[in-house]
Order: structure tokens, then C-alpha cells, then sequence
């Protein structure tokens, strides 16, 4: 009798719990971005609004970190790559608005060679301003 309680009391809690997992993984890949698009990943995108998958926005983020010889921590908390506590992740947003302002506006004849962040970081946070002649 008690046994029969006790395995249909796991049984409806390990259901209720899946639920909510399910319930969460949803809201997670369906959430707004800035602009109050729903998109399926990423919950605050807010200069990268035409990326249309994970792929290619990860794509995008290890050629930023390469560009300037960092690794993803030295933007993001990487428990939680949502969050924009670090100033380093604010300026980088700039920066991107930069660049596509760049190409977009600037140097947006035929086959330009197309401005990235390793234009001017070249593997380093900050780009050397002179020339290193003396
Ligand atoms: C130079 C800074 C920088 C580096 C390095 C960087 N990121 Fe990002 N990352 C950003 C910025 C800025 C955004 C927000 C872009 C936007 O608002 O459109 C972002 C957004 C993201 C997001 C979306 C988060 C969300 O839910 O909104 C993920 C995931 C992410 N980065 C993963 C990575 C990974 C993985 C790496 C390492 C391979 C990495 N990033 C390296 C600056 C960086
Ligand atoms: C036109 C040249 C140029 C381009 C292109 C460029 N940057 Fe920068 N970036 C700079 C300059 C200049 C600074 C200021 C460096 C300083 O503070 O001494 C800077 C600073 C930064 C910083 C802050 C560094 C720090 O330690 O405070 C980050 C992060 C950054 N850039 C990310 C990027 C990313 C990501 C891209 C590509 C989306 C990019 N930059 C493209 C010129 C550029």
C-alpha cells in the first residue's frame, strides 16, 4: 500500500517536473529581442538582428574574439552570454554597429574589400594609433 503511494507520488512529481523543463527550454528559444522579434536563440541581440541561426552567430563570435586575440570570457559572463555587465561586451556592440555602418554607408562599391574587426585590432583589444616607425 505505502509502496504503491510512494512510486504513483514520484510518478506525478518526475511528470510535473519535466513539464516545467520543457515549459522553460521553450520560453528560452522563443524569447523577444530588442526590437521585439521573436527569435530562437538569443534573448538580447541587439545589432546582430539579421543573423538567422545559432551557427552563424557563433561564426561571428569566435571571428570577434580571434580579431582581438581574446577568448568569449573576456566579453561575457559565460554563464550567461545574455547579460551585458561587462563594459568590454557594450563596447564591442559599438564597435559592430560601427563596422556595418561602415560597410554599408562607406565602402559599399562593387567586390570592396569589407571592413571586419581585424581591419584595425590585427589580434589585439586595443589597435595600435600610430605608425610604429619612429
Ligand atoms: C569582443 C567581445 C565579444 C567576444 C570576444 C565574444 N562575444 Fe558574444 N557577444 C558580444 C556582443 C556585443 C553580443 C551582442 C550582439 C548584439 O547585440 O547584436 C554578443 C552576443 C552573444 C550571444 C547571444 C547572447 C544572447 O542571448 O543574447 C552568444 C550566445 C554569444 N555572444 C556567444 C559568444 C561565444 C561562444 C564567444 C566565444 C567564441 C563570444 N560570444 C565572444 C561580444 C562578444
Ligand atoms: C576602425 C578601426 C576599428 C574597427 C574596425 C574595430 N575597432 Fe574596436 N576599437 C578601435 C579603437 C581605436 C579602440 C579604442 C582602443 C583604446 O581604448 O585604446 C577600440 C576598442 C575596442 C574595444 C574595447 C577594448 C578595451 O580594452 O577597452 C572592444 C571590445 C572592441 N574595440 C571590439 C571590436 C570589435 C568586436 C570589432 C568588430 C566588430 C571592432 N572592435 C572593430 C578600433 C576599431
Amino acid at each position: 500500500m505505502r509502496k504503491t503511494f510512494l512510486f504513483y507520488t514520484g510518478l506525478i512529481l518526475a511528470v510535473i517536473i519535466s513539464l516545467i523543463i520543457v515549459v522553460n527550454l521553450k520560453k528560452d528559444e522563443m524569447s523577444n529581442d530588442a526590437n521585439g522579434q521573436t527569435r530562437r536563440f538569443g534573448r538580447n541581440i541587439q545589432v546582430l538582428t539579421d543573423v538567422q541561426t545559432k551557427e552563424q552567430l557563433t561564426k561571428i563570435m569566435e571571428d570577434m574574439a580571434n580579431s582581438l586575440g581574446v577568448k568569449c570570457n573576456y566579453c561575457h559572463n559565460v554563464n550567461n552570454y545574455a547579460s551585458d555587465e561587462k563594459e568590454t561586451k557594450r563596447k564591442a556592440r559599438v564597435m559592430l554597429k560601427m563596422v556595418l555602418t561602415i560597410n554599408r554607408d562607406f565602402i559599399n562599391w562593387d567586390r570592396a574589400e569589407i571592413v571586419d574587426c581585424y581591419t584595425c585590432h590585427r589580434g589585439q583589444t586595443k589597435p595600435q594609433a600610430r605608425s610604429a616607425s619612429k
